[in-house]
C-alpha cells in the first residue's frame, strides 16, 4: 500500500502547501480560462493553492487517504475541487485538458517503468491540441555517489494534533535500473504511546534529462523544454511538452 493514513498525515505535516514561486510558475504557464488537470494530486500541496489563485483545475488520485486530506483541507479554505479517486492508469474522462501537471517526481512512482510510458500516452489522449504536460522529475545524486547502494534513514515530525510520527526508511538503489526500492514504516504516537503502524513500499525510477526527452519524443510530444528549479529543498528538472 502507498500513501495511507499516517503517510498522509506525515507528508501534511511535513510539506503543507506549496510555497508562492511554485505556485506563480504555473500562473505564468496558464490562464484562468484554461482547465488543468493534476494526476496523483494527492492532499491538495499544489492543487489547493492553485485553485486560490483562480485557476481551474481538477485533481486525481488513487489513495483515499490523500484524497480525504484534500477536501478537508480545502473546505477548511471554503473550496470544494473536483477529485476522482482513480488509478491514473485507468482513467478515461469525457474532458480533454490545456495542462497537465505532475509536480515533484509523481511519474517516477510508476514501476516498472513500461506504466509510465503508457501514462504519458493516456496524459497526451487527455490534452487538447497544443495542451501543455509539466512535470517535475529528480536524480538522487545521494544514491549514485554512495558505494553501498543501500541507505536507512528515520524521521520524526509533529502533526497539527500534536501527536508525533516517526518514519524509518530503507533505500535499496540500483544504479543500473535507475531504480530505489523503498521500505517505509510509520509509527504514530500519542503522548509517547504507540497508536497507529502503517507499512509501505515502493519503488522510484529516475530519468536522465536526454532520455526523457526521447521518451516525450517518442510519445508525439513536441517543444520540448526542461527548466532546472529548486523546490522543496531538492533539485528538479521541470520538462514542459506540447501535444501536437
Ligand atoms: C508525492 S505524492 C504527490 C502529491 C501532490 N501531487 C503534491 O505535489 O504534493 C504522490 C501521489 O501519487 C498518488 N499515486 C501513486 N500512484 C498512483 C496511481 N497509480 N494512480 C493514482 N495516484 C497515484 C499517491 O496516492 C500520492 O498522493
Amino acid at each position: 500500500m502507498m500513501y495511507g493514513q499516517l503517510c498522509t498525515e506525515f507528508y501534511d505535516a511535513d510539506k503543507n502547501f506549496s510555497p508562492n514561486d511554485e505556485v506563480s510558475f504555473y500562473l505564468q504557464m496558464f490562464s484562468k480560462n484554461d482547465l488543468i488537470l493534476e494526476p496523483m494530486c494527492g492532499s491538495g500541496r499544489l492543487l489547493i493553492p492553485l485553485l486560490q489563485a483562480g485557476l481551474n483545475i481538477h485533481g486525481i488520485d488513487n489513495s483515499k487517504a490523500m484524497l480525504e486530506s484534500c477536501k478537508k483541507r480545502a473546505k477548511s479554505l471554503n473550496l470544494i475541487p473536483i477529485l476522482i479517486e482513480s488509478n491514473i492508469e485507468d482513467i478515461f474522462l469525457p474532458e480533454k485538458y490545456d495542462g497537465i501537471i505532475i509536480p515533484l517526481g509523481s511519474l517516477q512512482l510508476f514501476y516498472p517503468r513500461e506504466v509510465a510510458f503508457n501514462v504519458l500516452q493516456i496524459f497526451k489522449n487527455h490534452l487538447k491540441p497544443n495542451g501543455k504536460l509539466i512535470m517535475d522529475l529528480f536524480i538522487p545524486w545521494d544514491a549514485l555517489y554512495k558505494d553501498n547502494e543501500e541507505e536507512f534513514n528515520t524521521r520524526e515530525i509533529k502533526t497539527s494534533d500534536g501527536s508525533i510520527i516517526k518514519s524509518t526508511h530503507h533505500n535499496k538503489a540500483n544504479k543500473y535500473e535507475q531504480i530505489i526500492s523503498c521500505e517505509n514504516n510509520y509509527k504514530k504516537y500519542i503522548n509517547n504511546k504507540l497508536t497507529m503502524e502503517e507499512k509501505e513500499n515502493m519503488h522510484i525510477c529516475w530519468y536522465y534529462r536526454y532520455e526523457v526527452e526521447l521518451i516525450l519524443e517518442k510519445y508525439g510530444y513536441h517543444n520540448i523544454q526542461c527548466v532546472e528549479r529548486f523546490l522543496n529543498g531538492e533539485t528538479y528538472m521541470t520538462f514542459i511538452a506540447e501535444n501536437s
